[in-house]
């Protein structure tokens, strides 16, 4: 198949990419602006497959679009491409309007003009999958899990642009027929997380022997999924899910921050010591984030029982290995550092 996939240089967007060029025979289109946060180098493991091509542009560009529509005749749209730190929206709110909100129009709306030209066994086969996050659900107590059914209820500019984002694709579905797939994700980790999320910002301060700024008093809860994982999740989505239906994907592994923030300090104490002390020593509690989220949790039933995906590591293998990349890989973040994004806190509200 051809997959045209927005968002492509990201975090998620590129280890589809790289999942789908090693170990699948479609042909991949990434479509991406290459904002602060769009790493070209994070998909040189397969740019030179004869399956793959890049075009650098912005998705609320209806021309731009359109023509990738035109050139390159997407059998699926895997549509990635978003703002997609809290931190962030919450010092710039705007950009996350227009890529999340008027961006994801723009997509629905060529894809539904090039969809209506397709003849009748290829507009069956065409899927429109938007990919979303498990934050439209709001926020958890201490019990329960999100499923397909939870109520919206986004409180950050982030996830509210995001819920708004879904409400617009599952509309072009009822409303015009295209056939969409919705899958919420619970918070990915692992190799090429740009360098402001919480795992690798942690990693790279410890080896930097700088502070490790934990929000509040680190007791709330994320549930981390490795993201090979979720681009794995993805493509049988694509590939096999039922056109209207949303997925929940999660790694069924909460984990309190501080936890996550001790894990890899230990890690780090064996991989590579200090020469005095302990990285948990650096360890920093900071004021908290302007209206954080207390707990995210996934029911992933759903997407298990349909389509017969579970997650195939655990957090304590996924961040083995993430810790290790990080070790490995240090030209990859460090010139980021150097250009785009040094770790400084983002996201304290003003006035
Ligand atoms: P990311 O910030 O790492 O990557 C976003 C990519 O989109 C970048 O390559 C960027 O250049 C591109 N982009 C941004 N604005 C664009 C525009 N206007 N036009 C074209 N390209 C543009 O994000 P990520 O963490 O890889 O997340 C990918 C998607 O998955 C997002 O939609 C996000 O909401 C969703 N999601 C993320 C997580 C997570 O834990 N990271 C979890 C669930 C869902
Ligand atoms: O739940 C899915 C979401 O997960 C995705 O939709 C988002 O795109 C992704 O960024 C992520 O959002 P979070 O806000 O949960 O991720 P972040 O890495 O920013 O923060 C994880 C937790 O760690 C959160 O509770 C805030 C906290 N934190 C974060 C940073 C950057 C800290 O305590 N210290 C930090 O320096």
């Amino acid at each position: 198949m051809r997959i045209l996939v927005t968002g492509g240089a990201g975090f998620i967007g590129s280890a589809l990419v790289r999942r789908l060029i090693r170990h699948s025979d479609h042909e991949v289109l990434v479509f991406d602006k290459l904002t602060y946060a769009g790493v070209l180098s994070s998909l040189d493991p397969v740019s030179s497959s004869d399956r793959y091509r890049f075009i650098q542009a912005d998705i609320c560009d209806a021309d731009a679009v359109a023509r990738a529509f035109r050139d390159f005749a997407p059998e699926v749209v895997a549509h990635l491409a978003a703002e997609s730190h809290v931190d962030r929206s919450i010092d710039g709110p705007g950009a996350f309007v227009q890529t999340n909100v008027v961006g994801t129009f723009v997509m629905l709306s060529q894809a539904l003009a090039y969809w209506r030209g397709l003849d009748e066994a290829a507009r069956s086969a065409f899927r429109f999958h938007h990919i979303s996050t498990d934050e439209v659900f709001g926020s958890l107590g201490e019990d329960g899990f999100f499923t397909e059914t939870t109520p919206y209820d986004p409180r950050s500019p982030y996830s509210a642009s995001k819920a708004g984002s879904d409400h617009l694709v599952r509309a072009w579905g009822h409303t015009y027929g295209l056939p969409v797939l919705v899958t919420n994700c619970s918070n990915n980790y692992g190799p090429f997380h740009f360098p402001e999320k919480l795992i690798p910002l942690i990693i790279i301060r410890a080896l930097n022997g700088e502070p490790l700024p934990v929000y509040g008093d680190g007791s709330n809860v994320r549930d981390w999924l490795f993201v090979d994982d979720h681009a794995r999740a993805l493509q049988a989505v694509f590939e096999t899910g039922k056109p209207g239906e949303t997925y929940n994907v999660g790694g069924n592994a909460e984990r309190k921050n501080i936890e996550v923030v001790t894990a890899i300090c230990s890690i780090l104490d064996r991989l590579r010591p200090k020469a005095e002390g302990r990285y948990a020593d650096q360890i920093t509690y900071v004021t908290d984030r302007p209206g954080h989220d207390h707990r995210y949790a996934i029911d992933a039933a759903k997407i298990r029982a349909d389509l017969g995906w579970t997650p195939s590591v655990t957090f304590e293998q996924g961040i083995e290995q993430t810790v290790a990349w990080y070790l490995e890989n240090q030209s990859w973040w460090r010139d980021i550092l150097d250009a785009r994004y040094s770790t400084q806190r983002l996201g304290v509200a003003h006035g």
